[in-house]
């Protein structure tokens, strides 16, 4: 039997890139153990933090030492892909945030009119964006926080306009409230505010980040995860929760050791627990997600509400990640799941517009 050559792909222009290197190592030993070795090779391509590709021996040190790579010589050619792209007979990008979650790298892929794991250009672009997110889970039904949208402009351009906005932010959303660049991911740019000064502050510090930035209502709340996987008909995993300590679950919290816990299943009321599914399920179809995604939920103990936070189409893939663990409880193995996503990404393909 010919085996699949599965062209992994990680690293990355995003501040998640350390995260991606994580991730396809994990994925890479997956695809390596027994029930996969003998369908799959793997050939790595590492997208360096500058965007130039690497492919062959350099791209599979960086796989084996899980090291930055970043070579010497800039190369004037971003564009100039390696030849061994024209090997892959499968795509499993793993790259997380801008430029890797965002539709960016599936439009590319796309083109090159080989399968790919996971959403394609409209379920990424619409499931990184918050704003684009939110408008399509409130056309679907789903409850979330309150929250307005704002332009890198009406913060930055006139200086008339700006009082105006924050007196709406206040009326309309009270303190605290959460100001978020709408496309970053990794809680980079995000803030907790409880004045107007601090306001103020974080609508300027997140326009640096981001032309579109989201203002939320804050709620207090236990922060629940449920992970999907399939195309059409899609399943929902069991419930995980998680716990820290810090005032919200920020970058630092998420990326260090020891200050953040996962718990698998989440202590819930059955009721909730298949509600938080559903709703999942529903945020899948929504943003026309396909393979995989891990939908995160606030769950307000206190009214018994749960309400929809945001969907990652591209969630992190390490060994001890949400996503994997939650199909781990839910009796799907790692290596059976990395060897499920790519089934699901030639089905997926072959169903795909122009081709059924
Ligand atoms: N409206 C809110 N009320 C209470 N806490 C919030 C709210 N929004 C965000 N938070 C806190 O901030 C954290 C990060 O926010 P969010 O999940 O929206 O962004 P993100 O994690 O950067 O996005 P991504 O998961 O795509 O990387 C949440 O996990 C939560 O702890
Ligand atoms: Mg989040």
């Amino acid at each position: 039997m010919t085996k699949l050559r599965v062209g992994l792909l990680f690293g990355g222009r995003s501040g998640e890139h350390e995260v991606s290197i994580s991730s396809a190592r994990a994925i890479a030993k997956a695809l390596s153990a027994d029930t996969n070795a003998s369908k799959y090779d793997i050939l790595p391509f590492y997208i360096q933090k500058d965007g130039f590709w690497q492919a062959g021996e350099i791209a599979q040190q960086v796989l084996d030492s899980g090291a930055v790579y970043q070579s010497s010589v800039t190369s004037p050619n971003l564009w100039q892909f390696p030849p061994q792209t024209q090997e892959v007979d499968l795509w499993f990008p793993i790259l997380h945030g801008p430029n890797g979650e965002d539709g960016t790298i599936q439009g590319l892929l796309s083109l090159m009119q080989v399968p790919f794991v996971g959403s394609g250009v409209l379920g990424s672009a619409t499931g990184m964006d918050k704003i684009g997110m939110k408008i399509a889970f409130a056309q679907a039904g789903l409850p979330q926080v309150k929250y307005k949208a704002v332009t890198r402009a009406q913060i930055w351009s006139n200086p008339c306009v700006f009082p105006k906005l924050c007196d709406e932010i206040e009326a309309e959303l009270g303190y605290p409230s959460f100001v978020k660049p709408a496309n970053l991911g990794s809680s980079v740019g995000i803030a907790k505010v409880r004045s107007r000064q601090e306001l103020e502050a974080a609508l300027d510090n997140a326009a640096s980040y981001d032309r579109r930035i989201i203002v939320e209502a804050g709620v207090v709340a236990r922060e629940v995860e449920c992970a999907v996987l399939g195309n059409d008909q899609p399943q929902a995993s069991v419930i995980g929760e998680i716990t820290y300590n810090s005032d919200f679950y920020d970058y630092e919290t998420k990326y260090t050791q020891g200050l953040a816990d996962l718990l698998i299943p989440a202590v819930l009321p059955e009721a909730i627990a298949s509600q938080i599914q559903d709703m999942a399920l529903k945020a899948f179809a929504a943003v026309d997600a396909a393979g995989l995604s891990r939908v995160d939920f606030f769950y307000v103990e206190a009214t018994g509400e749960v309400l929809i936070n945001e969907i990652n189409t591209l969630p992190g893939f390490t060994a001890t990640s949400m996503y994997p663990q939650l199909w781990a409880h839910s009796g799907i193995s790692f290596p059976e799941l990395v060897d499920k996503l790519i089934q699901l990404a030639i089905e997926r393909d072959a169903t795909a517009a122009g081709k059924s």
